[in-house]
């Protein structure tokens, strides 16, 4: 268990996450709301009390601290309760939103989640009850299988595969002012996320957990 959940119900706190996490108001409004941290935190606190210290210089090793590999595990292990949440919901009829945004404006959520050294928050689910329009919504099309699913080997991709795979979604490029200048779908993906303010937000906020996660 190298997670831990911060079910916000302060509803000060609701309004102040839906500022910093990318000016998503729905957040205020949703009636349940949770963080998902991936927690180093409590393991390595307990380590401490237990007296690893001693062990160590006993057994004449030094005592280990978290790294990325340990940060990894933790977010594998939250991001699986944050998906058993999800599909426990679904399963009372209620509907989820994940928001990635949770890692941007590290500062402001270590102050207002009262976020430790080793602890990082890597999703955030907002919980409601589905409108009939939400219930009745077509489910959004998948990449076709061949080209996320491989056999023993990894295989990078090439242009005349990336024709076949985007042509359905090339085909419902909406036309517009927008939309101007840009030829296809990996332009405007790009744009509207890769290279959007709010990655670029998420880039050097996660970045700062890093280097706090590894002093
Ligand atoms: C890692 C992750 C982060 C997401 N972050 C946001 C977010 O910040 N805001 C939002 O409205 N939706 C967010 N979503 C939800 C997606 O936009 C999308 O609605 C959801 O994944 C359902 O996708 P589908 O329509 O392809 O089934 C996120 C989804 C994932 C998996």
């Amino acid at each position: 268990m190298l997670y831990s959940i911060v079910d916000v119900t302060d509803q000060k706190i609701k309004d102040r996450l839906a500022v910093s996490c990318d000016n998503q108001p729905f957040i205020a409004r949703a009636p349940m709301v949770w963080v998902f941290l991936a927690d180093y935190q409590r393991w390595y606190d307990y380590f401490i009390a237990s007296g690893v210290e001693e062990i160590c210089a006993q057994q004449k090793t030094s005592t280990q601290k978290p790294e990325e590999a340990d940060l990894f595990l933790a977010c594998s292990d939250a991001l699986i309760a944050a998906q058993n949440a999800v599909i426990a919901a679904e399963s009372f009829g209620l509907g989820s939103c994940y928001i990635g945004d949770i890692m941007e404006q590290y500062e402001t959520h270590k102050e207002l989640l009262h976020l430790p050294q080793y602890v990082f928050p890597i999703g955030m689910v907002v919980f409601g009850y589905p409108t009939q329009q939400q219930k009745q919504r077509e489910y959004s099309t998948r990449f076709d299988k061949k080209f996320i699913v491989f056999e023993n080997q990894y295989r990078q991709l090439g242009r005349h595969e990336f024709d076949e795979m985007f042509a359905e979604r090339q085909s419902q490029l909406p036309k517009g002012k927008s939309m101007e200048g840009i030829n296809n779908v990996g332009q405007a993906i790009y744009l509207r996320k890769f290279s959007a303010d709010f990655s670029v937000e998420m880039r050097r906020s996660v970045r700062e957990i890093l280097k706090s996660w590894m002093k």
